[in-house]
């Protein structure tokens, strides 16, 4: 048990969306709009959902609009509250008001590891949250929230984890694991590799993109040297970090998609239509007619 809370969140949004180009040629991925929000939205919920009142945004070149829509818009807000649409002046406010939103710039794009590094003075030596804006989590208890109580029950670091098929593999950090006695979900992590080669994966446990980490990551990023892809590998921190510290695996409730691939991102478009309140019934009317 821990009494420490996890009330930061850091979101890696440096990245250039080379997978959803041409889309994403003068727009970043994470304001993509996925149904009626960008990308990034979705993750930001679901920390704030989970206890986070602060969140650190890695941005980088090109990524300004991520700062406008989560900021006040004096004409926006005037031009409706002028026309009397107070639910439209509603939903815009209430993104402004989601939780405290700071950014920190990464210069250059040198992998995930380096992009979390630079919220290092932004989190300060408390245990923080991870969301990967490209992978969205439908569940019924937010993802970020699951893992939240799994910190409190081990104090430790904690990543999200699914099982995925066959080759798919290689496009993941893998997780060497086993069941910990403890909680069903919990898997005890004894050593983790980038990208493996499917024939060298030590398992079919892929980490997803949700972390909750104890800040002497921090100094164990500053020390790692260009891994898989020859980039600075998140992974690669959190191995060295389990020479010190227990670090578990985290197989969560819920349904992920990858949205920073056009196919995932298209495939969650559907599943998440059908459930949005207001669009749902009507958008399954029509897709039950396409002939498809
Ligand atoms: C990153 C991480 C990888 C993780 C994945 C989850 O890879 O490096 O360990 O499995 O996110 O989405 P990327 O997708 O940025 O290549």
């Amino acid at each position: 048990m821990t009494s420490q809370k996890i009330r930061k969140a850091v979101f890696p949004a440096a990245g250039m969306g080379t997978r959803f180009l041409p889309a994403t040629k003068a727009t970043p991925k994470e304001m993509l709009a996925l149904v009626d929000k960008p990308l990034i939205q979705y993750g930001v919920e679901e920390a704030v959902a989970a206890g986070c009142t602060e969140i650190i945004i890695v941005t980088g070149r090109g990524k300004s609009t991520m700062e406008d829509h989560f900021d006040r818009s004096p004409e926006l807000e005037a031009s409706l509250a002028a026309k009397g649409k107070t639910a439209l002046l509603d939903v815009a406010l209430s993104v402004s008001k989601l939780a405290k939103i700071s950014y920190v710039r990464q210069p250059e794009p040198l992998g995930l590891g380096h992009a979390v590094l630079m919220a290092k003075e932004l989190v300060g030596n408390e245990p923080f949250a991870v969301l990967l804006p490209d992978d969205i989590v439908d569940a019924t208890v937010p993802c970020m929230k699951q893992m939240v109580e799994a910190f409190e029950q081990t104090g430790a670091s904690i990543l999200g984890s699914e099982v995925v098929e066959g080759d798919a593999i290689q496009n993941y950090g893998c997780l060497d694991c086993t069941p910990d006695p403890t909680n069903p979900r919990l898997l005890a992590v004894r050593h983790m590799v980038e990208k493996p080669k499917p024939a060298e994966a030590p398992s079919q446990n892929a980490i997803i993109g949700r972390y909750i980490l104890t800040p002497r990551i921090f100094s164990l990023l500053e020390q790692i040297t260009p891994g898989a892809g020859g980039e600075l590998q998140l992974t690669d921190g959190i191995k060295a970090l389990l020479e010190f510290e227990k670090v578990y695996g985290f197989s969560y409730e819920g349904k992920r998609h990858d949205a920073g691939d056009k196919l995932g991102f298209l495939m969650a478009t559907v599943e998440l239509g059908l459930k949005h309140k207001d669009l749902g019934p009507k958008f399954r009317t029509w897709l039950k007619d396409l002939p498809v």
